[in-house]
């Protein structure tokens, strides 16, 4: 467990006075006819997010990985290092640089972080639509921290943190720590897009919490391997079970490094945010005992019912070469076509305009017009896809093509023995999870239906609550950009998160599964779980 070390540099802060930025006109030109159906803005934000990335490997991965001699051997070849030993070279330098960090006062940090202070300019030209987390963290008056954290299989994983609130009055880090996973295509931009007050990064570290907000392997901040070549297909070869038995478990421990072994952490999921969490208490049972507790926002475990063009992969799902041709060998870039395939499906239906329906993760996950803060777009589309491999796609299609079974990944009868020790693979075993934990849906939700969520919820054996989104439209990216979000869902989650863990049986999931029960009935019926 203690492998997964370390560290590394907390970010220079910029000093942005952004007093002189409250007025940022957004995209002058393009944003009055926004409503014109035009492929202006989609054009104008992919220039822009694309400029996101790469201002992100060049000026910090690349700093970053040169300095702990990720690359050294590409300049000085020793053949006679194994990829094994290279690995363990570089994780020693990882623990001489901690050392040293810690000795020095963290001064050491400045050298990884860019040498030029990054600027921001007030102008129209200059939007924050190319910041970074960390920056956008910054733009709002917060402190913002950046640390990296190796897994136990070489992945370097990039996590955001807002320390304390920018209203605290003592500037140190409160005890109650929550952290944020992202779901598919995401990042930790993800819950800072709104802004304070609306999104719930500010609204926790508001709330009194020292906010910890993680990134997945291959998205935008988490995109470098020790060697690996993100290029290549074993960069990209995993899934959300990867995720779940590495990145997880590394992040985890690395707070608690930082923090103290005492520390309660709360974890907060969105999506595949909640997956990960599932297949990690249900698999490493230690974890129950680490975590405070788990509140999963649109949860994804059993996938039964699902409305998302994902499952239109699903009758594919056998044949992985395929779908690979199909969607990208290694990161999830589906070709143009393809993506118009499965948009076709969402986007005929619901009239969406073209800047929604080419971007992958509203076309996979949906779009709620009433909830959805048209302001908003140009910064979620500079952030989001931040990126997927394929191979998560394919674990998440086959489950479907399995009556939503929650099961490992499936590399057909011959490699599933070599694997797994059986032909067909292993269900995640749901029962192991003991930490408490509240689920939270909603009706039109395309990933999480509700007949999904409240099987889920009755494996549970410490279940907090189970509460379904008062609101017939909301739906499964709702719970992080919604005009209501903060009191359609995170009121609730707070209250929760404040309440403690031990509350008894709720009686909103005897409503619910009042609601479902004719559904529940016929789902069982189907006796495929
Ligand atoms: C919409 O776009 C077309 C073509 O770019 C342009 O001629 C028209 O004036 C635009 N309409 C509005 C309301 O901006
Ligand atoms: C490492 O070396 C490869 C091949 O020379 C190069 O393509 C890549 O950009 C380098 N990576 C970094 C982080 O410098
Ligand atoms: C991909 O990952 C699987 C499971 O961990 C492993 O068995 C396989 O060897 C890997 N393939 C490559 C090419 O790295
Ligand atoms: C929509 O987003 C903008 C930009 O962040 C914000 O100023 C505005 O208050 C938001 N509107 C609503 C209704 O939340």
């Amino acid at each position: 467990m203690k492998l997964p070390l370390l560290v590394v540099f907390t970010f220079v802060f910029l000093q942005l006075h952004h007093t002189e930025c409250r007025q940022i006109s957004w995209f002058p030109d393009v944003f009055d006819s926004f409503t014109n159906k035009t492929s202006q803005i989609t054009n104008y934000v992919r220039e822009r997010g694309r400029r996101l990335k790469n201002y992100y490997v060049e000026n910090v991965r690349k700093k970053f990985t040169s300095y702990f001699g990720v690359n050294s051997t590409t300049s000085q070849p020793d053949v006679t290092e194994t990829p094994e030993d290279k690995q363990w070279r570089i994780k020693r330098k990882f623990r001489d640089f901690v050392d040293v960090a810690q000795s020095t006062d963290n001064k050491i940090f400045d050298s990884i972080a860019p040498e030029e202070e990054m600027k921001y300019h007030c102008s129209d030209e200059d939007p924050t639509i190319h910041m970074s987390t960390p920056q956008l963290i910054a733009v709002h008056g917060y402190p913002a921290e950046a640390h990296t954290i190796i897994t136990d299989d070489g992945y370097i994983l990039t996590v955001h943190r807002i320390p304390y609130s920018k209203e605290a009055k003592n500037k140190v880090s409160p005890r109650k720590t929550v952290l944020l996973h992202h779901g598919l295509l995401g990042s930790s931009a993800d819950w800072i897009i709104p802004g304070p007050k609306k999104g719930l990064g500010y609204i926790l570290s508001d709330a009194g919490y020292d906010v910890w907000l993680a990134n997945v392997r291959g998205n935008t901040y988490s995109r470098a391997h020790v060697s690996r070549n993100v290029d290549s297909f074993e960069f990209w070869n995993f899934t959300f079970h990867e995720v779940s038995q590495h990145d997880l478990p590394a992040v985890i421990d690395y707070i608690m490094e930082v923090k103290g072994w005492d520390v309660k952490i709360n974890y907060i999921g969105h999506s595949m945010g909640t997956t990960v969490l599932f297949a990690l208490l249900s698999t490493k049972t230690q974890y129950n005992k680490v975590l405070r507790a788990g509140f999963a926002l649109a949860p994804v475990a059993y996938m039964t019912e699902i409305k998302s063009p994902i499952r239109l992969l699903a009758k594919y799902s056998d044949n992985i070469e395929y779908l690979m041709k199909l969607l990208g060998a290694n990161e999830f870039l589906p070709q143009n076509a393809v993506l118009r395939w499965l948009s076709k499906h969402a986007c005929e239906i619901n009239h969406y305009e073209e800047a929604i329906c080419e971007n992958s993760m509203f076309v996979l996950c949906g779009h709620d017009e009433r909830q959805f803060n048209r302001s908003l777009l140009p910064l979620i589309l500079a952030h989001v896809p931040a990126g997927a491999s394929t191979k998560t796609l394919v674990h998440y299609a086959q489950e479907i093509k399995q009556s939503g079974r929650f099961q490992k990944f499936d590399y057909g009868a011959k490699e599933n023995f070599k694997e797994y020790g059986t032909v067909t693979p292993p269900e995640y075993p749901l029962h192991k999870i003991t930490l408490p934990i509240a689920l939270f849906s909603a009706n039109n939700d395309w990933l999480s239906s509700d007949v999904d969520v409240t099987n889920l919820y009755v494996q549970l054996a410490n279940p907090i609550d189970h509460y379904i989104v008062p609101l017939k439209e909301f739906n499964h990216i709702d719970f992080l950009w919604a005009v209501d979000a903060p009191t359609l869902v995170y009121a609730r989650l707070l209250q929760l998160l404040e309440e403690g863990v031990s509350k008894p049986y709720s009686t909103d999931i005897l409503d619910s599964l009042d609601n479902n029960l004719d559904k529940l009935e016929d789902f069982m019926n189907k006796g495929s779980l």
